[in-house]
């Protein structure tokens, strides 16, 4: 396993799990603990989730079962629209996913999205980070313009980006924005999220043949090779485990560049943030009461 040093000197594991759509709190317990069991560290979750408490039992369990020990985690967690409407609600939202977890500090916390008020949360985070809350801040799902606006403008400048991020959106663009102001992306579905079919695709098949490893681990290998960090999402745990084993190979520069021109340029997936449809649906999503 490799690690990247964040802009704050801290560091990160390239590699994580995310946890997504994992609705069940006991197969999100179980499939936490059998990520930290397989080697992994960081654990990628998010208020909007709903399963933080799930993922803090599973770290608690972990750390008692002596797998590894709390300071060698990365846990990071999201603020939800909901709670970025001023700089309290922000406030009552970090401490809110602290109790969940049960934890004494985030490795890493995330505005969710660049929606509602995020100046006002992020000055609350700002100020969790300098109470040692948080070890660090970043954001998600900041495009371009957004995230140049915003690293203009605040006062501590965001660790990571976390952004729809695979060979077939690859977002090379959003990558140089982030380089430019030390911003380390992160990539969310990274094996493409159970869309665009990249487990038939002829280029990644025929890669994957050569190395003998699987497709995902291609696509895994593919981002983490230039850069950002993956956190592949999986209940089962042979894929856990398959996920986790792209440590002993390297993509050549012809291969890199086979994947990199599998980018169609645009997102597949429902989440749109481009569509005011979206964005209305997220402003109004409540989570909790
Ligand atoms: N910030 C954001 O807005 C945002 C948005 C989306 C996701 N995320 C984060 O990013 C994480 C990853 O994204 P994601 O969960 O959407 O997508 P993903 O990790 O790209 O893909 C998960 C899908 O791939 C399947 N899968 C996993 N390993 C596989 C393998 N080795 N072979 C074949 N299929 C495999 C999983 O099924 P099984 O579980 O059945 O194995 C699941 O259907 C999330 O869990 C979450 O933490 C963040």
């Amino acid at each position: 396993m490799d690690f990247v040093t964040l802009n704050n000197g801290i560091k990160m594991p390239l590699e994580g799990f995310g946890v997504f759509q994992v609705r069940d709190k006991e197969e999100c317990r179980r499939s936490v603990l059998d990520a930290i069991r397989a080697g992994y560290r960081l654990i990628d979750t998010a208020a909007s989730y709903t399963n933080e408490d799930a993922v803090g039992q599973a770290v608690r369990e972990a750390i008692a079962e002596g797998i590894c020990t709390r300071e060698e985690l990365f846990i990071t967690s999201k603020m939800w629209v909901q709670d970025m409407q001023s700089y309290d609600t922000a406030k009552k939202a970090i401490h809110a996913s602290l109790e969940k977890m049960g934890l004494e500090y985030l490795d890493l916390y995330l505005l969710h999205q660049a929606m509602k008020d995020y100046f006002s949360a992020w000055r609350a985070m700002e100020d969790a980070y300098r109470e040692g809350k948080l070890r660090a801040i970043g954001v998600s799902n900041f495009y371009p313009h957004i995230l140049t606006n915003f690293c203009e403008t605040v006062e501590i400048k965001p660790a990571v980006n976390q952004v729809e991020l695979h060979p077939f959106f690859s977002q090379e663009a959003a990558l140089e924005t982030m380089r430019y102001y030390q911003v380390q992306p992160e990539a969310w579905a990274p094996l493409g999220g159970g869309r665009y079919a990249p487990f038939e695709n002829e280029s990644l098949s025929a890669i994957a043949k050569a190395h003998s490893k699987s497709i995902g681990q291609i696509m895994l290998r593919w981002n983490v090779q230039r850069g950002v960090v993956v956190i592949p999402k999986s209940t089962h745990r042979e894929r856990i485990v398959e996920n986790l084993d792209i440590w002993d190979f390297s993509l050549s520069g012809e291969e890199m560049r086979q994947i990199d021109a599998l980018d169609m340029g645009y997102t597949g997936t429902a989440i749109k943030h481009f569509d005011p449809d979206f964005v209305r649906m997220c402003v109004t999503r409540r989570i909790h009461d």
